[in-house]
């Protein structure tokens, strides 16, 4: 988008549906809009996806008279950018009752997004192309989806196969010019046509946006049936959503001759009092790895009271909770480890560590990242009474 026009662009979301298709005229039911959905409304949903746009300036949700259910949502979602108005009959009345509330704020070249708040499933990806696409010479932008099947024209029980090289399902969010989306609105409704998308009116006043690639996933919710097809999908991009963990362990020098980090053995003219052999690296990655998992930490999982663990290779806990992570359908994207001690030095077992760690993890030696330092002398560490590391450890959809 360009900023040197700074034209703005705000988002209108009509949310006043009556949603009869989605069998919403049922009293005792949630309307279509805030029919729950993995503990959120759809247009909860929504307007999350919408205010993770940061080029969106403000959002103004067109809600039904009478509607019960805004006020405590908006109260959740608690964002200065949301902002909310009547709708009416038809889907445009709402829009361009969207479009006069933006009247007193909006200048007539900013960009207006329009999105149903019946599409939950809207990607922060799709959002971000179609503002993309606003350039200087750009009429606006809408996103759509190349036709996939074997389209049929139906007449008086005859088929007619229509060809669909340059078909298109036109979805939502679609962008245009706040002065010239009023006009075609108005124009639409002038002649008395019920337009069911923004470009059909922009079409009728010879603006033509460009096509933006959406995704298939981003769905309509229409029928009751669809609310499992959207459930899919928004559970799918939940779980593709990145995770972050950080770890820390610390153990006492005490008896022996050497240390284990990282799963090798470094001579040192001490060894650590632990209940396993102690290895500081591998326990602070396990309890990174086990945090961005959202699994607690290693003592929930090899308690040190557990006489099988007395001795144990840490290496044997690492694998078990790099099958976990494979379970949860998680992949390291890298991990970030310091050793903290005055004493043995760590530099030249760099290497052997991260293969090691990467071994177990199943993962490529290169996204492990293995730092050491002194602690200049200070505290329990300086005056070599034991050693500590800290892990950070970003976790993504395998
Ligand atoms: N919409 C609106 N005002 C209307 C009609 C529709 O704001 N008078 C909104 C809906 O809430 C929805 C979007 O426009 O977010 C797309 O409409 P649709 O999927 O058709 O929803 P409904 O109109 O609610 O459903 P139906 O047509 O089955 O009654
Ligand atoms: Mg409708």
């Amino acid at each position: 988008m360009s900023l040197a026009h700074q034209r703005r662009l705000w988002a209108i979301v009509p949310a006043a549906g009556r949603g009869e298709r989605f069998g919403s005229d049922n009293p005792l039911l949630a309307p279509k809009q805030y029919t729950s959905l993995l503990g959120k409304s759809l247009l909860e949903w929504t307007l999350r996806a919408l205010l993770a746009e940061p080029r969106i300036h403000a959002i103004v949700v067109v809600i039904a008279a009478g509607d019960g259910h805004w006020a405590s949502l908006a109260e959740k979602l608690n964002s200065a950018k949301l902002k909310s108005t009547t709708g009416g009959t038809h889907r445009q009345d709402s829009v361009m009752n969207g479009l006069k509330f933006l009247a007193s704020s909006a200048r007539d070249d900013d960009w207006v997004m329009v999105h149903d708040a019946a599409r939950p499933c809207v990607s922060v990806s799709e959002l971000a192309k179609l503002a993309d696409a606003l350039g200087e010479d750009s009429s606006g932008a809408v996103l759509a989806v190349p036709i996939v099947d074997t389209v049929k024209r139906e007449s008086e029980g005859a088929l007619k196969t229509v060809d669909r090289a340059h078909l298109w399902r036109a979805l939502t969010p679609q962008v245009f010019a706040f002065a010239q989306l009023r006009r075609a609105l108005e124009e639409a409704s002038r002649a008395g046509i019920e337009v069911t998308d923004e470009a059909q009116a922009m079409e009728r006043i010879g603006i033509h946006a460009s096509l933006v690639h959406g995704s298939p996933f981003n769905i309509k919710v229409t029928r009751a049936e669809d609310l499992e097809v959207a459930a899919g999908i928004l559970k799918a991009g939940e779980s593709s959503a990145m995770r972050v963990g950080q770890g820390m362990d610390v153990h006492a020098f005490g008896e022996g001759d050497h240390v284990v980090l990282g799963g090798v053995r470094l001579a040192h003219h001490r060894g650590v009092v632990a209940h396993s052999d102690g290895d500081v690296v591998i326990h602070a990655l396990c309890d990174a790895l086990l945090g961005a998992m959202g699994e607690g930490d290693i003592g929930q999982h090899f308690p040190d009271t557990d006489p099988r663990y007395r001795g144990a290779d840490s290496r044997v806990f690492l694998r078990v909770v790099a099958e976990r992570m494979q379970a949860a359908g998680l992949r390291l994207l890298n991990a970030d480890i310091t050793v903290l001690a005055e004493a043995p030095r760590v530099a030249a077992h760099r290497a052997a560590m991260a293969a090691n760690l990467a071994a177990d993890l199943n993962a490529p030696a290169n996204l492990i990242n293995i730092k050491a330092t002194t602690t200049e002398r200070l505290g329990f560490i300086g005056r070599e009474e034991g050693l500590a590391a800290l892990a950070c450890v970003l976790l993504g959809p395998k």
